[in-house]
């Protein structure tokens, strides 16, 4: 009676059921709804980098930043960092995924209040949502969350006050709520596994309770807290009442090598200070010591002066130092560690006069004073606002110490890889432009002196810091000639090292351009110069950069962070270019620091009409800096 012979109607269910069943294994994919909800989320939410979540494919295996369990059955992870996202997260998107484990939207520009969406996910174990501008109040229940284990909300602008049922998170190992505008008291957090808390940089106020005592004051820094135990020693970064936010001169910080971990920190510290214990002992024991200076700052008397024995003890003012202080005042001054450098330790020191010098201690004088004193009669010569400058050195024969200005602001490293300056957002394109234009400057400076002979021979972006304005200032100028050659290990130092170099000491002016090259790169990447590819093996920043451009995928070697800035691709790719032309091996065909100067001021954003837009205020303002 039907439209098909009776025979033919088991054949076509066979097909179709053959059908079916192929379709099932081809398309193997989460349900419809799931993908619908990606598709909803992702297409109500503009971002900048393009996604290749094509409808007609299926999610799993082919979506960028989406994985699926072992049956292909259900999303239990989006991770889609620095994709240029902006505006809110749709409703009713990403909380349709109901077997989401993690979901990461980090470095965007996501705006909004907490998504409440997701407070559904039941299967939630990692949520990172820093480094976006989210607002308004944290959730108030937390209870549905009973899997999750990684919380960071950290760079973004919620308020109010941090939710006491945080405490239903049992499972809880990181909370990370820095650099938020939270107030009000710290809860009672009774958090068994938690591991990890940063709740610092928010307007917190009242006592740090018992049960978060036991992490370290860093926690807690840049609120208004206070920590009844004193810990062992005295611990000096620990956020007294009534200071409910950092000076902004405590930009540079021992905390700074957090970046290795701050039980380094601590070592690095505890060993610091020993040895400055045992050398201001052993210095003040020394009654004999001449101080002299070409500008006349003559501290002792001219008998002293005149005897310029072999083993004087003398330091030295360059012209233009208006510091008045001697070796004794150094020594009494109060000291911190800035950091541990490849030449020596730096101190910064408060003189008694309230000015601030950075005090190095060179660790391993490679040359005799003759040969020390005339390179450092080069480099106190260096006046220039992209140049650290060298007020005085101290040389006898069982210490070499250098005095510099102190930068408060940071190195472009620490500003990179380690915790941001203080009351700075994240390195925007416009000031790391600012940073690398100033190192540039300031080396072809150094380039033009000594009879266009002089070598920086350790640039690196710790060596690159930040002047009043912002701009990138170069330090340690000069050392790597007078020290002892550095031992061509694998280390940090090494990433910076041009291929011809075999003795640091002997490095000549296209070597420094390589290294500044390498710090170009380390800029645009936000990689270090050398890392590390998992199991040990040692990745070099150039060869990864040029393996990546090699296969054109360009826009993926650059920092996810500056991915932020829309239209920036064109000056990414520029400077880009600049720095490739650094790094090639050969090392006549470098250009030179003074066209590179040229060639960075040339890198400049375009508006859509097409004509120069970004000339910027401090350089309008400031009568620039040249060389
Ligand atoms: C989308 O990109 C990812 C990697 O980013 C890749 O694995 C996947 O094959 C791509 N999918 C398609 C359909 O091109
Ligand atoms: C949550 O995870 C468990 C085990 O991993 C799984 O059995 C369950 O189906 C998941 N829940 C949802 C809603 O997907
Ligand atoms: C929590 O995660 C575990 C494994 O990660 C899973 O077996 C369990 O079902 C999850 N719990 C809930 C409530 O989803
Ligand atoms: C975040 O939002 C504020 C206004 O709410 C805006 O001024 C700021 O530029 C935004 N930041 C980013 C990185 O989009
Ligand atoms: C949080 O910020 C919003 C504006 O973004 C404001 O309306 C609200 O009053 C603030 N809440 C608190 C508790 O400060
Ligand atoms: C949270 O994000 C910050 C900023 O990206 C990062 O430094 C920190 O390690 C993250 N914390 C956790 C617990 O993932
Ligand atoms: C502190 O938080 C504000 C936003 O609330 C952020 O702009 C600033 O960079 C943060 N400072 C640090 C040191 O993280
Ligand atoms: C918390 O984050 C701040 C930057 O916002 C950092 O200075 C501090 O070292 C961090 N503390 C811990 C314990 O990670
Ligand atoms: C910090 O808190 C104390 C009370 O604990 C209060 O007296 C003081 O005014 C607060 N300071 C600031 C700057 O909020």
């Amino acid at each position: 009676m039907g439209i098909l012979p009776d025979r033919v109607v088991p054949a076509v269910v066979v097909i179709l059921l053959l059908f079916c069943f192929r379709v099932s294994l081809v398309d193997g994919d989460i349900s419809g709804d799931e993908k619908q909800a990606l598709l909803d989320f992702v297409g109500n939410l503009p971002h900048t980098r393009v996604l290749n979540w094509s409808e007609d494919s299926t999610v799993c295996g082919n979506w960028a930043g989406v994985a699926c369990d072992e049956g292909a059955s259900a999303v239990v992870a989006v991770r889609l960092p620095g994709v240029g996202f902006h505006g809110p997260i749709p409703p009713n998107t990403l909380g349709r995924l109901s077997g989401l484990r993690i979901l990461s939207l980090r470095l965007n520009a996501i705006t909004g209040v907490f998504p409440p969406d997701l407070l559904r996910l039941r299967n939630l174990s990692g949520l990172y949502l820093q480094k976006n501008n989210f607002s308004g109040p944290l959730p108030m229940d937390f209870s549905g969350w009973s899997n999750l284990t990684v919380l960071n909300l950290s760079g973004n602008g919620f308020n109010g006050s941090i939710p006491a049922s945080i405490s239903k998170l049992k499972l809880l190992v990181g909370l990370n709520l820095a650099s938020n505008r939270l107030s009000g008291e710290i809860p009672n957090l009774e958090l068994p596994q938690l591991q990890f808390l940063n709740l610092s940089n928010n307007s917190l106020s009242g006592e740090v309770p018992r049960s978060l005592r036991r992490f370290p004051s860093s926690a807690f820094l840049g609120n208004n807290v206070s920590f009844p135990t004193i810990l062992p020693g005295g611990s000096p970064v620990v956020a007294p009442p009534g200071e409910s936010h950092q000076r902004p001169e405590r930009c540079q910080k021992l905390s700074e090598t957090a970046v290795l971990g701050i039980v380094a920190a601590c070592c690095i510290v505890a060993v610091v200070a020993f040895t400055f214990l045992i050398f201001m002992l052993r210095a003040r024991r020394k009654q004999d010591y001449e101080f002299t200076g070409p500008s006349g700052k003559v501290k002792m008397s001219p008998e002293r002066t005149s005897s310029r024995g072999e083993d004087a003890n003398r330091m030295v003012f360059f012209e233009g130092c208006n510091h008045s202080f001697d070796l004794e005042d150094l020594l009494r001054a109060s000291a911190e560690v800035l950091g541990k450098g490849t030449f020596g330790i730096s101190y910064k020191a408060i003189l008694e006069d309230a000015a601030t010098v950075v005090v190095k201690r060179l660790k391993e004088v490679g040359v005799g004073r003759r040969d020390f004193e005339q390179q450092m009669q080069i480099v106190g010569g260096i006046k220039h606002e992209n140049v650290v400058e060298l007020k005085a050195y101290f040389y006898s024969k069982d210490e070499k110490l250098m005095v510099y200005d102190y930068h408060p602001c940071g190195s472009l490293a620490s500003l990179l890889h380690g915790n941001r300056g203080e009351a700075k957002g994240p390195l925007d394109w416009e000031s790391r432009k600012r940073i690398v234009l100033g190192a540039a400057r300031g080396i072809s400076r150094i380039h033009s002196e000594n009879g266009k002979r002089l070598v920086h021979g350790n640039i690196k972006s710790s060596n690159v810091l930040l002047n009043d304005r912002g701009y990138g200032c170069v330090a340690d100028v000069g050392l790597a000639s007078v020290m002892h050659s550095l031992s061509p290990s694998i280390s940090r130092t090494a990433g910076y090292r041009a291929p011809e170099v075999s003795d640091t000491r002997k490095a000549g002016q296209p070597s420094d351009v390589y290294s500044f090259g390498v710090v170009l790169l380390e800029m645009l990447t936000g990689k270090f110069p050398v890392h590390s590819a998992g199991c040990g093996e040692m990745v070099h920043l150039v060869r990864w950069v040029h393996s990546v451009v090699r296969e054109e995928w360009t826009a993926e070697v650059f920092d996810m962070e500056l991915m932020r800035y829309p239209n920036i691709e064109e000056e990414l790719v520029e400077m880009l270019q600049i720095a490739m032309s650094c790094v090639v091996r050969t090392p006549d065909q470098r250009p030179r620091i003074v066209d590179i100067v040229t060639m960075i001021e040339n890198v400049r954003r375009r508006d859509s009409d097409g004509h120069e837009s970004c000339r910027s205020k401090q350089e309008g303002g400031g009568g620039v800096l040249s060389a």
